[in-house]
């Protein structure tokens, strides 16, 4: 009895791996399918300010978002279906600004697409509205009072892209954080297949996890809801989503500053969402930072970029963070199934593994970051301890024939300078599938056995500059329904059109959006912020003209503009509005706060100008030339970008503008 036992005690002894030992084996099977890390361009307006870089360094940009084994080498491109609506920086074009129009040559998202497919032909598209023109809601405000209105709507930006720009859209969302319909998911899907879009699979339905009841109760639901997708998961999903027999992804995730803690923050993300939450797809709001400083969330892109004038970029830590995965796997891998290849580090930190569909190739994946330093914005769950180790590796089955992997290292330092990033260390020897490998705090490790990867590197980009004063536009040589390129609209949707040889801004916006941002949208007041958040002291003057049909209520000039994203309708500088019947000085940009008015008259129709001057706390305002007041204002704001408005949702029509150091 007594050697008995003892005897099964030595057994159990020689079959437990050793203490801080992980295994690798898919003889058990494999785990679900990987279906790529991406990045989301929009939601809102915040790669607007990338398509008017010099093409040389817009170019390497590109390549280091979407070049396969360059850079971030994303494998989906996520993008905003303009909807003439704020959407957290701006608003993005719509392609039916009317109920009788379309038009697939606005805003940047198809140029985006173009330039990603451009790079990686194997790219995932994904298209996801975050609102609506108001006439989609018959102006209820409601996107699904016609279902089959909206469906429509939305399949014709599908339609665009194929016939207009040869894009497929494979992928297509509800209504972004918005409550869904079901009927409408279903409409959605049969206007999809009448139109011949059968491969564009529907994701559901970028808020949480709640579809998935529905998704339990509706068989006919759950057959054309391709996966759940859920924003900001913190890395667990519910245990009915996992339950309901349906591919799950964070389909918007990260939302941190691209410093080091963004970098962290990713890294943890794309692993941890798989370990913890069964995700297969990982996608970053947002792509690339390309919108002015202190806008929401300035600084949240993969890379930021967001100096035009000059070329300026810098490629940040989530770009080398993607890289450990992407580099080394597509869309098709499998993962192995948890505790075979996936799962948690004994001492905290975890492992992936990915197979490829030939099943003779293996990607591992593991990231040793600190509860401290690896903050996402909206995934803060109760802290985890990770502790400095030595991971003992066991390769098994026909894995075990594995004589070396390369290795890829990152460190982050979080001190701005003990960083390395995605550097290739020499291979991993294994003996009999064995290896050790030390595991140090803040740390990725990808082992692989292929042996592609590569850093990317361009010469430094062009130095850091402010916005150059002085700085006129008078939008001839623009492409028409073109964006004026440093106008970043708040509310409205701004676009050049032309009359004979001469460019001009429209605002097009005519009646109130079905919106994301209720508070920006409502405002009613359609404008641009411009420059640099620190102006103080600025000369901005321009051209306007009401449209006599559709006209809108009046125009505004701005400065020292302090908010803008879905606080836009809380802004307050220094305003100058050009009624046709009167002007009125304004602190703030709902004209609550008047300052002083007085005389004024204009008839719509004709061009006129207006001009706003500000030093200190004087403020000069003039008319087609003539000063109309001189004096002090009691400013509420002391520092801001430039702004140009319309005083409604109404036509009106921008030329000449010029912005001086006052
Ligand atoms: C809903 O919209 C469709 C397509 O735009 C239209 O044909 C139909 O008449 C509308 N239905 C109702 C009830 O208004
Ligand atoms: C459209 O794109 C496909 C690849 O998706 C390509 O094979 C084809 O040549 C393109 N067609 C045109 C007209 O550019
Ligand atoms: C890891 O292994 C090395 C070499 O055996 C040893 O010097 C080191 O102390 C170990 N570190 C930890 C944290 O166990
Ligand atoms: C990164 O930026 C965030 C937000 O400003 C800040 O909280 C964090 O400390 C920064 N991290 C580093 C390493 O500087
Ligand atoms: C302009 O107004 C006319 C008449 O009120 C209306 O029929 C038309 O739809 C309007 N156009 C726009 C762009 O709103």
């Amino acid at each position: 009895m007594i050697m008995l036992a003892w005897g099964s005690f030595i057994f159990l002894l020689v079959q437990l791996a050793p203490a801080n030992s992980i295994a690798f084996d898919d003889s058990v099977g494999y785990g679900r399918q990987f279906d790529g890390i991406g990045g989301l361009s929009g939601g809102g307006a915040t790669s607007k300010l990338l398509i008017n870089y010099p093409e040389q360094f817009r170019s390497e940009v590109l390549d280091f978002l979407f070049k396969p084994s360059f850079g971030a080498s994303l494998q989906i491109l996520k993008v905003e279906i303009g909807g003439d609506v704020q959407s957290t920086d701006g608003t993005e074009a719509s392609h039916m600004h009317y109920s009788w129009e379309e038009n697939y040559e606005r805003g940047y998202e198809w140029w985006m697409m173009k330039e990603a497919k451009k790079r990686n032909p194997n790219i995932k598209l994904y298209g996801l509205p975050w609102g609506f023109p108001g006439w989609v809601g018959d102006g209820t405000g409601n996107p699904y009072h016609n279902v089959s209105k909206t469906a429509d709507y939305i399949v014709r930006w599908i339609n665009g892209a194929k016939s207009k720009h040869n894009l497929t859209i494979d992928y297509v969302g509800i209504w972004n954080e918005r409550p869904y319909n079901i009927a409408y998911i279903k409409t959605l899907r049969k206007v999809l297949d009448e139109r011949g879009f059968q491969h564009t699979q529907i994701i559901a339905s970028d808020n949480k996890w709640e579809i998935a009841a529905d998704l339990s109760k509706d068989a006919e639901l759950k057959k054309i809801v391709h996966a759940i997708g859920c924003h900001y998961p913190g890395t667990y999903s519910s245990h009915e989503a996992q339950h309901v027999g349906k591919i799950l992804w964070s389909s918007e995730d990260y939302c941190q500053k691209n410093n080091e803690t963004g970098g962290a923050c990713w890294a943890r993300v794309i692993n941890r969402n798989f370990v913890h939450g069964y995700m297969t797809s990982t996608i970053a709001w947002d792509l690339i930072a390309s919108y002015y400083t202190n806008l929401p969330g300035w600084d949240m892109g993969l890379m930021t970029a967001k100096e035009p004038w000059n070329g300026h970029y810098v490629v940040s830590p989530p770009i080398w963070a993607s890289a450990h995965t992407t580099q080394f796997t597509e869309i098709g891998w499998s993962y192995l199934k948890h505790g075979h290849g996936v799962g948690t580090l004994p001492k905290g930190g975890t492992y992936v593994g990915l197979v490829n569909p030939r099943r003779d190739h293996l990607t591992i994946v593991m990231e040793s970051m600190t509860f401290e330093h690896s903050k996402c914005q909206w995934d803060w769950k109760s802290p985890f301890k990770v502790s400095p180790q030595n991971v003992s590796l066991s390769l098994e089955g026909k894995w075990a024939e594995i004589k070396e992997m390369n290795m890829w290292f990152t460190q982050l330092g979080f001190d701005g300078k003990s960083n390395i990033f995605f550097e290739k260390k020499s291979p991993l020897k294994f003996t009999r599938g064995k290896a050790t490998v030390f595991l140090d705090l803040n740390q990725i490790i990808t082992l692989t056995t292929l042996k592609t990867g590569r850093k990317g590197s361009y010469p430094p980009s062009p130095p850091h500059t402010e916005f150059p004063l002085p700085y006129s536009d008078n939008f001839d040589g623009y492409r028409v329904h073109e964006e004026p390129f440093y106008l970043s609209q708040q509310t409205g949707a701004f676009e050049v059109l032309t009359e004979g040889e001469n460019g001009f801004v429209r605002q097009m916006v005519t009646q109130m959006t079905i919106p994301w941002c209720k508070s920006a949208d409502g405002v009613k007041k359609a404008y641009n912020v411009f420059g640099e958040f620190a102006w103080t002291d600025i000369a901005v003057a321009f051209d306007f003209r009401i449209p006599t049909v559709n006209g809108s209520s009046g125009v505004f000039v701005g400065a020292r503009a302090n908010r803008g994203g879905c606080g836009s309708s809380t802004t307050s500088g220094i305003f100058f509005f050009a009624l046709p019947d009167k002007f009125v000085l304004s602190t703030d940009i709902e004209r609550k706060r008047t300052v002083m008015g007085g005389e004024l008259s204009y008839s719509p129709g004709a061009w006129h100008r207006i001009a706003l001057s500000v030093l200190d706390n004087t403020v000069k305002l003039s008319f087609d030339g003539h000063t109309v007041y001189h004096g002090d204002v009691p400013t509420s704001s002391s520092a801001g970008w430039a702004a140009l408005g319309t005083d409604n949702y109404g036509l009106a029509d921008f030329d000449n503008l010029e912005i001086n150091s006052a």
